[in-house]
């Protein structure tokens, strides 16, 4: 009994010295007002032309991001910055690529106000949401009253977007001392430790808490006109400042950085070695780095089970 006591005693210790944390097995939400989220969130009539979603450009059910360059909205016009993923988009500590939302409650009004996103405003979303009697049943249920408002739209996507979460990836039940990483997984997580990608993705998102240059080490890009931090601060030391990416689930999103220049991870953690780390990586240790970085996908969100 006591041995056992002491032994978990330990587990927890190590596992509480660990850089990255566990997604927790159960994030609280709101259920009814999820499932109406989850509806709109797949709904084009959130759109201009009726021709986009939020689901056209964050693919929930394999990554939650946008295998295109850019991504397309109404009309096929094209944004100017690669979609991110919205999966655990609610443990980022700010959201966009340049962090000019605060939390996910401000950051909706972005793409379905964008002229190249959903292009939408606030009263025809009204209009036409109180034309629909599955929706009007749906609201009332859930907020009560009679007229569907905007702010409850918004506030019924947001919902759902803090349910979109993955845990039980590899690597948590590893942190929760459950399984044991592969040789190759496990010498790919020392040396994300040891090479010092760790001081930029770390937490609980392994990333997502910090702003931070890319082209730490060697200038990327200088000529690039992406919206980045210097577009918000105006201050010209923040040019290709970003908010550092989830490495969640980071197997499926590609293409990957801000200007989706790298295809493949063994790509990208060509450019994150040399720019962010001066730093030029042997094969093997790309390899075992990959290995690593396979174990952070996670279960797909629970919501999407539910009918
Ligand atoms: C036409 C494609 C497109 C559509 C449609 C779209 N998005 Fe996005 N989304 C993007 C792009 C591109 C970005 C990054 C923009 C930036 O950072 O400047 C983004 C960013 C986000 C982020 C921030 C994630 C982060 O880590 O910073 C969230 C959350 C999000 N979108 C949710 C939504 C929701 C909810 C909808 C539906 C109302 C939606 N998006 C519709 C392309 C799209
Ligand atoms: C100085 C901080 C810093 C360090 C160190 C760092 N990164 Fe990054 N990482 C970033 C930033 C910022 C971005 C976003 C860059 C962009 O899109 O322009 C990023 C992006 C990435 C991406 C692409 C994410 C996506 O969704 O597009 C991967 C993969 C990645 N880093 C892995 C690593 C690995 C592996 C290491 C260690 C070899 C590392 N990073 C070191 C800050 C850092």
């Amino acid at each position: 009994m006591k041995k056992t006591f002491l032994l978990h005693l330990i587990i927890l210790s190590l596992y509480a010295a660990e850089p990255i944390s566990p997604i927790p097995l159960d994030v609280e939400v709101d259920l009814p007002k999820a499932n109406l989220g989850k509806k709109l969130f797949f709904d084009t009539i959130l759109s201009r032309d009726n021709s986009t979603s939020c689901f056209s450009c964050h693919n929930i059910y394999d990554g939650g991001a946008d295998s295109n360059i850019v991504s397309v909205g109404v009309k096929d016009k094209k944004g100017n910055i690669q979609s991110p993923t919205v999966l655990n988009s609610r443990y980022n500590f700010k959201q966009f690529w340049n962090g000019r939302a605060r939390d996910l409650g401000e950051q909706i009004h972005g793409p379905i106000q964008n002229p190249v996103e959903h292009d939408m405003d606030a009263e025809t979303i009204e209009m036409r949401i109180n034309k629909i009697d599955e929706y009007k049943k749906m609201f009332k249920e859930v907020y009560g009253g009679r007229h569907i408002t905007y702010a409850q739209v918004i506030d019924a996507i947001v919902e759902f977007e803090n349910a979109l979460v993955t845990p039980n990836a590899k690597f948590d039940k590893f942190l929760r001392g459950e399984i044991e990483l592969s040789k190759n997984e496990k010498e790919g997580y020392v040396l994300f430790k040891k090479n010092g990608c760790i001081t930029c993705h770390n937490g609980i998102n392994i990333g997502g808490n910090s702003f931070q240059k890319m082209g730490t080490f060697q200038e990327y890009n200088e000529d690039s006109d992406f919206p980045d931090r210097s577009k918000i601060t105006a201050n010209p030391d923040h040019k290709n400042v970003f908010k550092v990416p989830t490495l969640r689930n980071i197997n499926k999103t590609a293409p990957y950085f801000h200007d989706a220049s790298a295809k493949t991870l063994k790509d990208a953690l060509g450019v994150m070695s040399k720019h962010n780390l001066g730093i030029i990586l042997k094969d093997h240790e790309v390899e075992d780095m990959i290995a690593f970085l396979k174990t952070l996908d996670g279960e797909l969100p629970k919501i999407l089970d539910i009918k």
